[in-house]
């Protein structure tokens, strides 16, 4: 008999009218109730003047928006103070309260977007500019660090393949590279050889264009947090967490295969693809199970999922490869 995992569908965490509607961000009256119901739950986890209100269009100006925060589900999201003083952000050190500690020095504005590569939109955007055609979506999903922790997790953001198909990928558009800030100036991390700089990440194209693939710029309804990677930072639900590169400044549409810092780093650690996989160990440690920040019952593991969960969304992308190679 074969036991199978339960899988968690996003529907079940998400809620279906926020999952399905993608404009899980309210105008008018409609926010003004949905702000009055939901503000009792939001409040219980987000702390009074933890970051400015998210308009329903990323503006630029901090202007108050509706405040939408999907309700427990099946899983609890994290609380703001736990998603945001447990940070990896090695531009600002390697302990996990280094970033909520130093990440207040880096200044997110003014911030430009480069485009380059395989794409008929290309050049230097004012941030701005580059978010103002796309409406914000908030999606609760969960995050599975390589090092065996977990997270749930309440985005606020744009669907990634919204924003590529806007700049127009060419054919010969294979994957897309993104990197982060270097400014050693604001980021101290920077001075230290611990990663080579400026932090880089990549998809192949069809990954990006999963509509589960996320540029987030918002959290808990507020403006990201910087130790959560402000202003823009990729979000990808079914990898490992270090996909999700912060403090993004450069996109980067390549026929070949991107570096990426992990994976440049420590090969035999980390892979290009870095697909959550309970069957594939990391040299040291078992990726099996994870410890969900937050338990209360901190000894007890969950097992984890395969793809985290997501498998009925995104598997398709891997036909084929063997998942043990690339990992
Ligand atoms: N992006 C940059 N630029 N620098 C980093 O050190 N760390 C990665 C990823 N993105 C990292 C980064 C890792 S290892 C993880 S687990 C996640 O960010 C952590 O995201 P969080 O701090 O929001 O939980």
């Amino acid at each position: 008999m074969t036991t199978r995992i339960p899988r968690i569908a996003p529907s079940e965490i998400t809620p279906q009218e926020v999952y399905f509607n993608r404009r899980a961000f309210l105008t008018g009256v409609a926010a003004a109730a949905a702000g009055a119901a939901l503000g009792r739950a939001a409040a219980a986890v987000v702390p009074a003047g933890s970051g400015a209100p998210l308009a329903c269009t990323f503006d630029g100006a901090e202007s108050v928006g509706a405040l939408v925060h999907a309700p427990d589900q099946n899983e609890k999201p994290n609380t703001w103070y736990q998603i945001t003083h447990f940070n990896n952000y090695y531009e600002f050190g390697t302990s996990k309260t280094d970033p909520a500690e130093y990440a207040g020095r880096l200044q997110t504005r003014p911030w430009s977007i480069t485009v380059a590569g395989e794409a008929q939109r290309t050049g230097t955007f004012a941030l701005e500019d580059f978010l103002k055609p796309y409406a914000l979506e908030e999606r609760i999903y969960r995050f599975r660090c390589v090092e065996a922790w977990s997270m749930v997790i309440p985005w606020v953001g744009i669907p990634l393949a919204a924003m590529l198909k806007r700049l127009e990928p060419t054919s010969r558009a294979r994957y897309v590279a993104f990197e982060s800030l270097y400014r050693p100036g604001q980021m101290p991390g920077q001075k230290v050889p611990i990663l080579s700089w400026p932090y880089r990440e990549g998809l192949r194209i069809d990954e990006a264009m999963n509509p589960l693939a996320f540029m987030v710029v918002g959290l808990y309804g507020r403006v990201l947090p910087n130790q959560n990677g402000a202003p823009l930072r990729l979000i990808v639900p079914w990898k490992y967490g270090f996909k999700g590169i912060k403090a993004i400044v450069r996109i980067t549409f390549t026929e070949t295969q991107p570096p990426t810092t992990w994976s440049r780093a420590r090969p035999d650690y980390y892979g290009f693809y870095a697909n959550v996989n309970p069957n594939v160990p990391t040299p040291g440690w078992s990726q099996e199970s994870e410890l969900r920040i937050g338990n209360p019952f901190f000894h007890q593991r969950q097992k984890t999922l395969m793809f985290n969960g997501y498998g009925e969304e995104v598997a398709y992308l891997y036909k084929g490869m063997n998942l043990r190679e690339h990992f």
